[in-house]
C-alpha cells in the first residue's frame, strides 16, 4: 500500500505520457510553447507498463488515468491501454484529454480497454478558443467528444477553467452544451501551475462565483456530499438532477486531505502531490537495473513523503519547477 503520514492511501494513478501538445491554453503553456523533454528522457511504452503493473499488482493502485501534455499525442497508448486492461485486480482506466484525435480513437481506445474520458473545453466560441489555445481547433475537440460518447466512453466529463474576463460569460452556454447532451461538465478554478507563472489569485474565478453564475440561470441543488469520496469535484443537482454539475475548487476549497492520488510523470518520476517540490526517480533507477522490489520500496518511499496539503496559501508558496503540462493534469 502507498500510504503517507496522515493515513491516506494513494490508490489513483495518473500517468502522464508526454509532456507535448497541440494547443497552447494560456493557463498552461505560452503561444510558443516549452522546451519539451528530450525523447531518450521519456519512459518507453513498456517502462509505462512495467511501472503501471508494479502499482495495481504490488501497492493497490485501483485507478489509473492516463493524462498529458497531451496524451493522445503518445502513439503507443491504445497498447499502454490494453496492458494496462489485462492487469488483475483490473483497474479502472481513464483518460484526460484535450479532446484533438479523439474523434479518430475513441473507438479504438474503447476496444482496448478505457473506461472513460474528461476533455478539457472552456469555450464554444472559436473566437474565444483560438485567443485562449492559439490554435484554431473547436470543432476537433467537439467531435472528440460526440465520438467519445458514441463509443461508450462514459460518463464524458467536461473541464472547463473560468477566466476572468475571458471566458465567464460561456459558463451558463457551456452547461446547456453538455447538459443537451449528457455530458456532466466540471468548472475548474484555476491554479498557479502554468509555465508562464502568470497566476494572479486575483483573476481567478473563484467556486462561490462559479456557483453564483450558475444560480442566476439554474436551480443549483448540493448532491450528496457521501457520495464524492475523494473526486476534486463537489456536485450539484441541475434543476433538480438528476443532471449534474460540479465545481472543482482547489484553491479556495481544497481537498487535500481526502487526495488519493500518485503520479508518474513522462520522464519517469514519481511525484506525490501536483504542488510537490520533490521527485523520486524510477526511471534512473530501472535503467540502472532495479529490481521490481527496489522499485515499490521506492515508490512507497516518495508517497510515505507527502505534505499536508498544496499550501497555495502559505507565506512564502512556491510555484512547482515544473508547469502542469510536464506533471501531468
Ligand atoms: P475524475 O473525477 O475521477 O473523473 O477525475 P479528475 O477530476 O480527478 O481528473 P481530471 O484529470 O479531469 O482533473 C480535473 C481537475 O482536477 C484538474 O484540472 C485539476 O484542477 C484538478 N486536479 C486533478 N488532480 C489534482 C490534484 O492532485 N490536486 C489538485 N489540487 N487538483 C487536482
Ligand atoms: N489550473 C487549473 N486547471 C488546469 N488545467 C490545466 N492547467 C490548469 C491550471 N493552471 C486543467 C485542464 C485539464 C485538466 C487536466 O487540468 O483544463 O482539463
Ligand atoms: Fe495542452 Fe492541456 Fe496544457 Fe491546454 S491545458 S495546453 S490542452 S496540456
Amino acid at each position: 500500500m502507498l500510504v503517507d503520514s496522515f493515513g491516506r492511501v494513494a490508490t489513483d494513478l495518473r500517468v502522464s505520457l508526454t509532456d507535448r501538445c497541440n494547443l497552447r491554453c494560456t493557463y498552461c503553456m505560452p503561444p510558443e510553447g516549452l522546451d519539451w523533454l528530450p525523447k531518450p528522457d521519456l519512459l518507453t511504452a513498456e517502462e509505462i507498463i512495467r511501472l503501471v503493473r508494479l502499482g495495481v499488482e504490488r501497492l493497490g493502485i485501483t485507478e489509473v488515468r492516463f493524462t498529458g501534455g497531451e496524451p493522445l499525442l503518445r502513439r503507443e497508448l491504445p497498447e499502454i491501454v490494453a496492458a494496462t486492461a489485462e492487469l488483475r485486480p483490473r483497474p479502472q482506466i481513464s483518460l484526460t484529454t484535450n479532446g484533438i484525435g479523439l474523434a479518430r480513437l475513441a473507438g479504438v481506445l474503447a476496444g482496448a480497454g478505457l473506461d472513460r474520458v474528461n476533455v478539457s473545453l472552456d469555450t464554444l466560441d472559436r473566437e474565444v478558443f483560438v485567443r485562449l489555445a492559439h490554435r484554431d481547433r473547436l470543432q476537433d475537440v467537439l467531435a472528440g467528444l460526440a465520438a467519445a460518447d458514441e463509443a461508450g466512453l462514459t460518463p464524458v466529463k467536461v473541464n472547463a477553467v473560468l477566466m476572468r474576463g475571458i471566458n465567464e460569460s460561456e459558463a451558463v452556454p457551456l452547461l446547456r452544451y453538455c447538459l443537451d447532451r449528457g455530458y456532466e461538465l466540471r468548472f475548474i478554478e484555476q491554479m498557479p501551475l502554468d509555465a508562464q507563472h502568470g497566476w494572479r489569485r486575483e483573476n481567478m474565478v473563484t467556486a462561490d462565483e462559479i456557483i453564483g453564475l450558475l444560480k442566476d440561470s439554474f436551480d443549483l441543488t448540493e448532491d450528496d456530499p457521501a457520495a464524492r469520496g475523494s473526486a476534486p469535484a463537489e456536485l450539484f443537482l441541475v434543476d433538480g438532477g438528476p443532471a449534474r454539475v460540479g465545481v472543482i475548487g482547489s484553491v479556495t476549497r481544497p481537498f487535500c486531505g481526502t487526495c488519493d492520488r500518485v503520479r508518474l510523470t513522462a520522464d519517469g518520476q514519481i511525484r506525490n502531490c501536483l504542488f510537490a517540490r520533490e521527485e523520486s526517480d524510477l526511471r534512473t533507477a530501472m535503467r540502472s537495473g532495479a529490481s521490481d522490489d527496489d522499485l515499490a520500496a521506492r515508490w512507497i518511499a516518495a508517497v510515505a513523503r507527502k505534505k499536508a496539503g498544496h499550501g497555495i496559501d502559505d507565506p512564502g508558496f512556491l510555484q512547482p519547477a515544473r508547469p502542469m503540462s510536464a506533471i501531468g493534469g
